[in-house]
């Protein structure tokens, strides 16, 4: 089976952007070794302007091959005019407003979305990659089988939670632990059966 990974940015506080979700202040972090990190060990998760920019558009995918994100993180792409952000990857986008895709990639899932990640789990490929944001996390929060953070040495105070659901227990096991030379951290977590 597939597995779901939540792939997020998030300070050290625990928001994965200000209160309106707003989350640019975290890539100026993106230098030198934590660069490098995503260039060689996660392009499949880089954007594909930024796979352009960061020379590694031509790499095969290894860990996804599936994304899914909601529509208001959707949004930051279709407001530079990118209709297909993840164009290297099967694009899933979670709306109920928009009516018709504006890109023959996108598939928007307008139903049922957590019937939807199940289907998509059980087809055979590499990982699914929940982009965010707080919303759709928070409706796919008991799906999500991995979790890797991205925490940037900076605190918030208040912002956009990692997932907006209800209080629940979700018991992970820390897989790894890294550090990189600007201070942001990456800790990798699988759900505990
Ligand atoms: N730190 C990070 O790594 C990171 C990563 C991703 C995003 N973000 C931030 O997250 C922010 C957006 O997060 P958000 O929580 O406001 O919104 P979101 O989860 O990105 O999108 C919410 C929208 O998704 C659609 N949706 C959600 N559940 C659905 C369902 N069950 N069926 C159909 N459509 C559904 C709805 O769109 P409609 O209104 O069209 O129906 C809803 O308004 C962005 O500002 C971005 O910067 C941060």
């Amino acid at each position: 089976m597939r597995k779901l990974s939540y792939f997020i940015a998030a300070s050290i506080d625990g928001f994965i952007g200000a209160p309106d979700g707003k989350a640019d202040f975290f890539m100026p972090f993106v230098t030198g070794d934590f660069l490098e990190y995503f260039r060689t060990e996660c392009p499949d998760t880089l954007p594909t302007m930024a796979r352009r920019a960061f020379g590694v558009d031509d790499v095969p995918n290894s860990e996804y091959d599936t994304i899914i994100q909601g529509r208001a993180s959707y949004d930051l792409a279709l407001d530079i005019k990118v209709t297909s952000p993840y164009a290297h990857l099967r694009e899933y986008v979670a709306s109920r407003s928009i009516k018709e895709s504006p890109d023959a990639h996108v598939e928007i899932v307008s139903g049922d979305v957590v019937a939807r990640i199940r289907e998509l789990k059980q087809e055979d490929g590499l990982g699914i990659y929940l982009c965010g944001g707080a919303n759709l996390a928070g409706q796919l929060m008991d799906e999500v089988d991995e979790l890797v953070i991205k925490t940037y040495p900076v605190i918030l105070g208040a912002g956009m939670p990692m997932f907006a659901a209800e209080f629940g227990i979700g018991e992970f096991a820390l897989d790894s632990v890294r550090a990189f030379d600007n201070g942001v951290i990456v800790r990798k977590y699988r759900r505990k059966l």
